[in-house]
């Protein structure tokens, strides 16, 4: 058939004509009835269209605000496509402050904490966190700014302060900074005493005020160890027990010698008592021979009651030193006497402190003997 041939190709040159628009109309997914188009602009937001590319009747469409921006609440932030038509959709983003400032001493208060949308002048208010007070002369709001940043918060909640720490007996309190929440005081004790206890407290919580964490403590006296006894010898006046700085003093018995310290004393070294040193021995006193006179008069401790009295043979050599000396003064006050008034006075002065040694050997005796007439000597012996 010749017109079918004719036509033939002219159909496919109709075809080839028309081949763009008709392959892209036969690629197309068949357009459901009620099919909507991309769905529309929303001011400060985008679409969540995912893999999506054609929006059937009943799909849904949600947004997403874009940085900076928060969805106001109680705004809708998506849209339906209804019969080839999207439905309507407000502006529902906006700018907001960011989350409320976290505060050392206050809390957000509980009706804030779900809400994450703070436009420009927002306020937001706090609760004082336990163991801070409000002070309420100044504002507990913090307001969002026109930049969006909250505005400088007031110390509206200030620390709560513990009770003034009562003294310590014999001890003593140490207030490092302040009595406030958070705050710690030492403890000590005095010397010769101890601390049993502990050695700081905390001003911190208990229920909603604030108390020191720990009890204070006491200080307790050092006592030292009984005092160590002594061979041949004795403590005078003897105590039940000796605190810090107590001493006890040794004497020996008859016919012993107290050689060494004769007082020793309760000292303190990490928190024990102990004894300044060791104790005196009681030694056997030596066969009385008569000792050497020079050693017995420079004698810096004149014997105390209860020591042995001297002995016969120690007065007598006592007594020729005495008188020795006495002699070899009056021959200086008789030297001095002839060369002036300052010169009798000075020799004056010395004899008087010979002759208070003298009375302290008991030998005084001999010195009245001894006594010159003159006048300047006389007031010495009265
Ligand atoms: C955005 O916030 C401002 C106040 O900061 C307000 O006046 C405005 O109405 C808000 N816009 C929307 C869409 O909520
Ligand atoms: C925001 O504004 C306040 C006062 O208007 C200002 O003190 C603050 O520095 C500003 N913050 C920023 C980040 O610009
Ligand atoms: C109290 O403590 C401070 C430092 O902790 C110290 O320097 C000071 O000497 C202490 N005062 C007393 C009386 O203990």
């Amino acid at each position: 058939m010749s017109p079918a041939r004719r036509s033939a190709p002219a159909v496919l040159r109709l075809l080839g004509g028309l081949a763009p628009p008709l392959l892209l109309l036969l690629l197309r997914p068949p357009a459901a009835s009620g099919d909507c188009g991309l769905p529309p602009d929303v001011p400060n937001a985008q679409p969540a269209l995912g893999a999506l590319t054609s929006f059937p009747k009943q799909s849904t469409v949600t947004y997403k605000c874009n940085e900076g921006f928060v969805k106001v609440p109680g705004k809708a932030d998506s849209v339906v496509c209804l019969n080839n038509k999207w439905s309507e959709v407000a502006e529902f983003c906006n700018r907001s402050c960011d989350v409320p400032t976290r505060l050392l001493f206050a809390s957000l208060k509980k009706s804030y904490t779900k809400q994450n949308y703070f436009p420009e002048g927002s306020t937001v208010e706090y609760d004082c966190r336990l163991g801070y007070i409000r002070d309420h002369s100044l504002s507990g709001k913090l307001t969002c700014l026109q930049n969006f940043t909250w505005s400088k918060p007031d110390e509206f909640c200030k620390k709560k302060s513990c009770a003034n720490p009562r003294e310590i007996k014999n001890g003593h309190v140490n207030i490092t900074h302040d009595l406030l929440f958070g705050s710690s005081i030492h403890f000590s004790c005095n010397t010769g005493y101890k601390l049993v206890g502990a050695t700081s407290s905390y001003c911190s919580l208990a229920g909603s005020t604030v108390e020191w964490s720990d009890p204070f403590p006491e200080c307790q006296e050092i006592l030292c160890p009984e005092p160590p006894e002594v061979d041949h010898g004795m403590i005078e006046e003897k105590q039940n027990s000796y605190a810090y700085r107590h001493s006890v003093t040794y004497k020996c018995m008859k016919g012993f010698t107290l050689h060494g310290e004769s007082s020793i004393y309760c000292t303190v070294k990490d928190d024990q008592g102990e004894w300044s040193g060791p104790p005196p021995e009681c030694k056997a006193t030596r066969s009385p021979a008569v000792p050497r006179a020079t050693t017995r008069f420079h004698a810096t401790s004149p014997p105390k009651g209860g020591g042995s009295s001297p002995s016969v043979a120690s007065i007598i050599a006592s007594g020729c030193v005495a008188g020795t000396i006495i002699i070899g003064t009056i021959i200086l006050v008789k030297i001095f006497w002839g060369s002036g008034k300052s010169g009798s006075y000075y020799t004056h002065e010395n004899n008087k402190a010979l002759n208070v040694k003298f009375h302290n050997l008991t030998v005084t005796g001999d010195a009245t003997e001894v006594r010159p007439s003159s006048d300047l000597q006389q007031d010495i012996y009265v």
